[in-house]
């Protein structure tokens, strides 16, 4: 096989969960971008397993009263026929629970412990005297320490507020109900302090990172001292027990990504492979497909792991947002908590396909999933252009075939030939959105094409010279052939579009095969015209999104029995047992844009600082300015009966002003009064934002009081 050697994984999905939608953003992203490289020729693999380790692993079982090994035995079925439905397709989806992965782990730990990065070091932690076992902070509850609040995890409050379970008043376990019991036991940790130079290095100049995450890993982790990785728990645990540390067992996030390894040596080993080309030969190219909410490990402990045991770091680690649906997080109660197969058996995989590659750059925001916008989109885009083209015209070709010569379309066929390259960079930098763009203009000039060439007209007239008995045959047969070279235009130009749309709509590109007699072979077909074939009777290609199917599908998923579905927020703590595996640190990823667009100012010395008044205000009056179409007055006490008027262009940012009654902002008390055409301007409240309905006002924190000064 020629081509790029490229190695693609998705991360593993736990074991304790099912598949949801929000899932299929990775999962999604990850087969299109395969599908294009393979399109395209490349030696691409695509690689994925169960993530079956772990303490929420043996609850889950235990609750079902089966087994560990068969309890991941059967999410394994359910996982691998989700992802089929949606035609999620791996070229090897196995288990963390292989022998292949145990074997990669113990290389990996052998080499970490020659390189001195493992340390022991005895840990008090919370341990459940009913269960006899230690517990993960997700797996303890009590209340916030900072704010009162009860019932909250271990690690973490909603208010906001991060500390360690021994914090938390009243903790209880989660499992039992039991009161905790501190204990000591030894730990072994990974020092990745150790690899700081390496990694400084490598999250600045090895061009794997999105911007946004290098930032990211630079403000949150590299600023620091790295802490050292605790990567062992103690027995009960399920997973692999460390061979030089009986009773103990690795961390689940210590042999996840090895899983990475363990199913792609699974794969070699069926088919005649060698893992060390994958793995080892720098020339192969190894690209991580991962959500926000798993960054760090994928990014600084990875690396540190693949670098200690002489394996190749990856060449990109593409990080996505999280999904919303209409707007908000996926809920239960909404019904928005949409399981895989609730969703097939309600709508059509390729919607979801289409709308969330319509939505996909190479960007870490998050996506929205708003129903009512796809069932437009796919609407739109889908059945009223792209299949709009060959259900106009296919059964017309089905009469006539396609014409020998490809006829003169005006250069339609050219053009769209000519932005192939153009497509494929977009689907090589998951710039899916884009790809998608250029390949509908195509669909429109086509449609316009069609429009004006009416071949039903055309169809019509060469009917009546077939029916009227004076007709020559040549005249018949010019007629016949008027038609056919317009259904050979638009035929082709259907084509084109189902090869460039391949990777997102497989399913389209199938059915487009078995219509025109043809195999999607790899990206160059759109720069050759198919000529001089038949045409088979047209079959629906696809139908419009049923609106009902939208509401079932809702009303559903409101009810769907679900295990521990894991729905992983990256900001916030919450309800999903399996959530135990991940810690509670918050990434947020951070444009560098409003610094670049607006570099910081000259610097000034405390002095010139002091001269600027800033005080706490309260709004104590706000309302619209009718004549002015951006302004709000507004009344800011500064306590007592001091009390100042401003006018301040916020309208956009908030148009219903009552709401702001009452809040507290940030006053610039001395600023020189300006006569304004509708009243006197005594001051500033300070905001952020380019302007118009982006403007933010700067609220100082809970027990501020009017009058403070800000220093
Ligand atoms: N088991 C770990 C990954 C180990 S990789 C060595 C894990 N599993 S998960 O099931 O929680 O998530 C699997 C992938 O799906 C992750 O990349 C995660 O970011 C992604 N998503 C899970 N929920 C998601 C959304 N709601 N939205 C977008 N992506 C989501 O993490
Ligand atoms: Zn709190």
């Amino acid at each position: 096989m020629s081509g790029r050697r490229i190695l693609v994984t998705s991360a593993l999905p736990y074991a304790n969960g099912d598949i949801h939608i929000g899932h299929l953003v990775e999962y999604i992203r990850s087969d299109v971008w395969v599908r294009f490289q393979k399109l395209r020729g490349e030696n691409c693999r695509h690689f994925c397993a169960d993530d079956t380790h772990g303490a929420a692993i043996t609850i889950s079982a235990k609750k079902k009263g089966v087994t560990e090994e068969e309890f991941i035995a059967e999410v394994n079925k359910s996982h691998r026929a989700d992802f089929a439905g949606f035609g999620v397709e791996f070229d090897n989806y196995g288990s963390t629970n292989s022998p292949q992965t145990r074997r990669f782990c113990e290389l990996f730990w052998k080499k970490l412990r020659e390189g001195g990065y493992v340390v022991e070091r005895e840990i008090e932690q919370l341990y459940d005297p009913i269960e006899g076992r230690f517990l993960a902070d997700r797996f303890v509850r009590g209340t916030c320490p900072k704010c009162g609040r009860k019932d909250q995890y271990g690690d973490g409050c909603e208010c906001g507020h991060v500390y360690s379970p021994m914090d938390l008043i009243d903790p209880k376990s989660a499992l039992s109900g039991a009161t905790p019991e501190l204990r000591k036991s030894m730990h072994l940790f990974v020092e990745i302090e150790k690899a700081r130079d390496f990694l400084q290095d490598w999250v600045d100049n090895s061009g794997a990172l999105q911007p946004e995450v290098a930032n990211f890993l630079k403000g949150q982790f590299l600023s620091d001292d790295l802490r050292p990785w605790d990567i062992s728990r103690p027995a009960p645990y399920f997973g692999f027990e460390i061979p030089d540390a009986p009773g103990n067992y690795w961390y689940v996030w210590f042999d996840a990504p090895i899983g990475y390894i363990g199913s792609t040596c699974e794969w070699c080993e069926k088919n005649g492979e060698k893992v060390e080309d994958w793995w080892l030969d720098p020339s192969t190219e190894i690209h991580h497909f991962i959500g926000k909410d798993i960054t760090y490990f994928h990014t600084l402990f990875w690396p540190t792991s693949l670098r200690a045991a002489g394996f190749n770091l990856p060449t990109k680690v593409r990080v996505h947002g999280f999904l919303t649906v209409n707007g908000e997080k996926m809920s239960k109660s909404k019904g928005t908590f949409i399981l895989a197969r609730t969703y097939l058996k309600w709508l059509d995989p390729s919607y979801l396909r289409y709308f969330f590659s319509s939505k996909t750059s190479s960007s870490v925001d998050d996506l929205d999933l708003n129903l009512e916008e796809m069932e437009l989109k796919v609407n739109a885009d889908l059945v009223g252009v792209v299949v709009n083209l060959a259900s106009r015209t296919a059964k017309f070709a089905n009469l006539t075939g396609l014409s020998d010569v490809y006829p003169d379309d005006g250069g339609l066929f050219a053009e769209a030939a000519g932005k192939s390259e153009e497509i494929a960079a977009a689907y090589e930098e998951c710039e899916y959105g884009k790809a998608i763009r250029i390949a509908l203009e195509c669909g429109y000039r086509a449609n316009q094409y069609v429009e004006s060439n009416a071949p039903w007209t055309l169809k019509k007239e060469w009917s009546a010279l077939e029916k009227d008995e004076s007709a020559s045959q040549e005249a018949r047969d010019a007629a016949k052939k008027k038609l056919m070279d317009v259904v050979t235009v638009s035929l082709n130009l259907f084509r084109q579009i189902v090869v460039y749309l391949a990777p997102i709509l497989p399913d389209l590109a199938k059915k487009t095969e078995k219509l025109l007699n043809t195999k999607i072979t790899g990206w160059d077909d759109v720069q050759k015209p198919l000529l001089g074939s038949k045409v088979n009777e047209y079959e629906h290609m696809m139908t419009r999104v049923p609106r009902e199917g939208i509401e079932s599908m809702i009303e559903e998923s409101k009810s769907d029995l679900q295990r521990d579905v894991p729905q992983t927020t990256p900001l916030t703590a919450n309800d999903s047992s399996n959530e135990a595996e991940k810690p509670g640190i918050a990434p947020w990823f951070d444009s560098d844009a409003p610094l670049a667009e607006e570099p910081l100012s000259e610097t000034i010395s405390i002095d010139d600082f002091m001269k600027v008044d800033l005080r706490v205000g309260r709004i104590v009056e706000a309302e619209q300015v009718k004549e002015a179409r951006k302004l709000l007055k507004l009344k800011i006490s500064l306590g007592g009966t001091q009390t100042r008027q401003v006018f301040a262009g916020i309208k956009a940012a908030y148009p219903e002003p009552e709401k702001l009654i009452g809040r507290l902002v940030v006053f610039v008390a001395n600023l020189q009064p300006r006569q304004m055409k509708f009243g006197l301007s005594e001051g500033m409240v300070v905001a952020s934002g380019p302007g118009g309905p982006d403007v933010f006002l700067t609220f100082p924190d809970e027990g501020a009081k009017p009058g403070m000064r800000l220093h």
